[in-house]
């Protein structure tokens, strides 16, 4: 009886063993196809966010991560650096809308040197389907009011929804979530004219 208990828990264990070992080289070997994917996505996505011919350095090495109160909330966030012939002519800013209905928005926004907006993209929200959700791509087009859009000055009243009394459509009983969004992109054209702010950051990871 003890003998054959014993054999059952040797069994036991030796499987435990082989199954730990093939979940170990399953992770080691999935990791750099993983590792890659994300890089391309990333890439993919960096790459749609400033016109193509406006930089000729490789936005993914060039990093810096910010933390400050003009991107949503007291995390470090990344922001990419847009040069062409060395000279700064854009930034990739992700930042978060901390005041979405569902909780925060998070944003990439493309923004030439002259701090006009090139392109917004949500990375990930939480809005309700049918009500809020008219800002993600799949749903509409809403996002693309703001290309090519600038900030006149810090109090520029036309930098709103239009229920608000400024330029921005909102949604048909939907306010809450384009207002976090309007507001959010003020931020990030506000920190854009603090260029230092990103030049001194520290890089994203080493360069
Ligand atoms: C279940 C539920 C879900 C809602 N989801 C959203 C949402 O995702 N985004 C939003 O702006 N408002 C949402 N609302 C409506 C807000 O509570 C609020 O009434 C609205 O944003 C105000 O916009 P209005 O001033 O245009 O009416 C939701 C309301 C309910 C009851």
């Amino acid at each position: 009886m003890l003998k054959s208990m014993q054999k059952n828990g040797l069994r036991l264990s030796m499987f435990a063993l082989a199954c730990t070992g093939l979940i170990v080289a399953t992770d080691y070997s999935t990791h750099e196809v993983i590792v890659a994917q994300q890089q391309s996505m990333q890439q993919q996505i960096l790459g749609k966010m400033l016109p193509a011919d406006s930089y000729d350095n490789a936005l993914a090495n060039d990093c810096r991560l910010l933390t400050t109160p003009y991107l949503g909330n007291a995390k470090p966030h990344p922001v990419y650096i847009a040069r062409k012939g060395n000279t700064v002519s854009g930034y990739i800013v992700e930042s978060v809308a901390p005041d979405g209905y569902s909780g925060s928005i998070r944003l990439l926004t493309g923004v030439n040197v002259s701090g006009e907006v090139q392109r917004v993209e949500v990375l990930e929200h939480h809005e309700t389907p049918g009500l809020g959700d008219k800002i993600d791509r799949n749903k509409g087009n809403w996002l693309d009011s703001f290309t090519h859009k600038k900030l006149q000055n810090e109090t520029d009243s036309s930098w709103a929804v239009k229920k608000d009394g400024g330029q921005f459509d909102s949604f048909t009983g939907a306010t809450i979530t384009p207002r976090a969004i309007v507001k959010q992109l003020k931020n990030v054209l506000l920190l854009v004219q603090h260029p230092e702010l990103i030049e001194q950051a520290p890089a994203c990871k080493a360069e």
